[in-house]
């Protein structure tokens, strides 16, 4: 079966949305580096959600009414350029793999683009993704809408795409589960690996490269994010990617890495001790820490409000940090003055897909009295669960829990009557944890 059928229903099924407008949607430019070198290309993840089409700059229009059809823009075929850059579908090409009914050189872009869009104007809707920048369009495009539409003297609205693609992104299809499967059995045996050579000596990109590594080895190209090896203190630094430190004996190492697989993030983070062996202090927080995550993914079911695991893991760092006498003040204290914050500053949980902080929204669109209610669980959303807990070097705590930084993050499945953790397979539990940790050094 052509692997396009399914960016292909997802265009007829935009289509049924859009009615009788239209959606314009740009794949993002390549990035320079420095000169003659570009940032490796990574699709636009709309655009790669609608067409699988992998050249930047390319340009689909997607169109309802009465003659519904999807339209691809993009480089003619250009022998001179495929010697240095490689091969170029163009347009005949592109449309034929990539199932599109019509097809054309950018460089026509301006030229035809008017021509289609005519039959929309007036009165129809014009869908597209905003970026930043606004515009007398309404929404800015990297695409010259505006242009196109002012030809006619038409100001047509331009509507927001993003929100109804939002929407279908959030729901993954089997195909997509069974890629995000993949993407995170391939960053947890990684997360494996880095457990089984870590000793202390190492630097913490000597750990990061054989990540990459094993990524790379296992089918994933690129890496879903910047890694994160942060030994000691540096955990404490939620975005640490210096990953530039020694590893230090007593000290804990937090990574949290993922790769990418056909486009689809893995986001798995684990810490251990860089000995393999957990002090009293690190145990203590560690269980608190894992408790917390055990608990929020208990509360991942159909039905729950996405706010759920968030309070349960609060509910659990909560107890565990007064139990510990890190927290001093009463439980009724520590909620009304958010207390915890100081030890868990970041929230539990983000949609996962395409993008590692996915597309979809958290909060329902707000009632007319303001007021706007988490949204709920629904079968085959996919999100992680990722409490964590960070103690600065601090006069008010004991001294044995200086410079502690722990997350543990799974990858969540909501299935149609609990949760499944795709993650599973990267170890947790502290014995097993100690058990793994140097196992591969001589
Ligand atoms: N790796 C980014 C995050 O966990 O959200
Ligand atoms: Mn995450
Ligand atoms: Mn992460």
């Amino acid at each position: 079966m052509n692997k396009y059928i399914e960016f292909q229903n997802r265009r007829k099924n935009l289509i049924d949305i859009l009615g009788d407008g239209i959606a314009i949607i740009s794949n993002s430019d390549e990035s320079s580096r420095n000169r003659d070198c570009e940032y490796p290309f990574r699709s636009d993840s709309y655009f790669h959600y609608l067409s699988g089409f992998p050249e930047p700059e390319a340009v689909i229009l997607i169109l309802g009414g009465n003659q519904p059809r999807s339209v691809i823009f993009c480089k003619p075929k250009e022998e001179s350029k495929e010697i240095w850059n490689g091969y170029i579908y163009g347009p005949e090409e592109a449309a034929k793999q990539f199932l599109f009914d019509e097809s054309y050189s950018l460089d026509d872009i301006d030229k035809i683009a008017p021509k289609i869009l005519r039959n929309y104007i007036p009165n129809k809707n014009i869908y597209c993704i905003p970026t930043k920048i606004p515009s007398n369009c309404g929404l800015k495009t990297n695409v010259n809408i505006q242009n196109w539409l002012s030809k006619k003297s038409v100001v047509n609205e331009c509507c927001d795409l993003s929100k109804i693609l939002d929407n279908m992104r959030r729901l993954k299809s089997e195909g997509e589960i069974n890629i995000m499967q993949e993407s995170a059995n391939i960053a947890a045996q990684a997360h494996i690996h880095a457990m089984s050579i870590t000793k202390p000596g190492k630097y913490e990109y000597q750990i990061e490269g054989e990540i990459l590594n094993q990524f790379m080895q296992n089918g994933a190209r690129y890496p879903a994010y910047s890694s994160i090896v942060a030994s000691g203190i540096n955990a404490c630094t939620l975005h640490y990617i210096e990953n530039n430190s020694i590893l230090n004996d007593g000290d804990l190492l937090l990574i949290d890495a993922g790769c990418e697989l056909e486009s689809y993030a893995s986001d798995i983070t684990r810490t251990y001790p860089v000995n393999g062996k957990f002090s009293s202090a690190q145990k203590d927080i560690y269980q608190v820490v894992l408790n917390a995550q055990k608990e929020a993914i208990n509360k991942v079911i159909p039905g729950n409000y996405f706010d759920a695991p968030h309070n349960a893991a609060i509910e659990q760092i909560v107890n565990g940090l007064i139990d510990l006498k890190i927290l001093k003040a009463s439980r009724d204290e520590v909620f009304e003055k958010e207390l915890y914050k100081e030890f868990f500053m970041h929230r539990t949980s983000h949609w996962l897909g395409l993008d590692v902080h996915d597309a979809g929204q958290y909060f329902e669109d707000p009632t007319e009295d303001g007021k706007s209610k988490p949204v709920k669980f629904e079968e085959n959303n996919v999100l992680t669960v990722e409490p964590g807990c960070y103690i600065k070097p601090n006069s008010n705590v004991p001294k044995e829990f200086w410079g502690i930084g722990i997350r543990i993050e799974d990858d969540v499945l909501v299935t149609s009557s609990g949760s499944k953790v795709l993650s599973e397979n990267a170890p947790k539990e502290i014995e097993d944890l100690e058990g793994m940790v140097g196992n591969l050094n001589e």
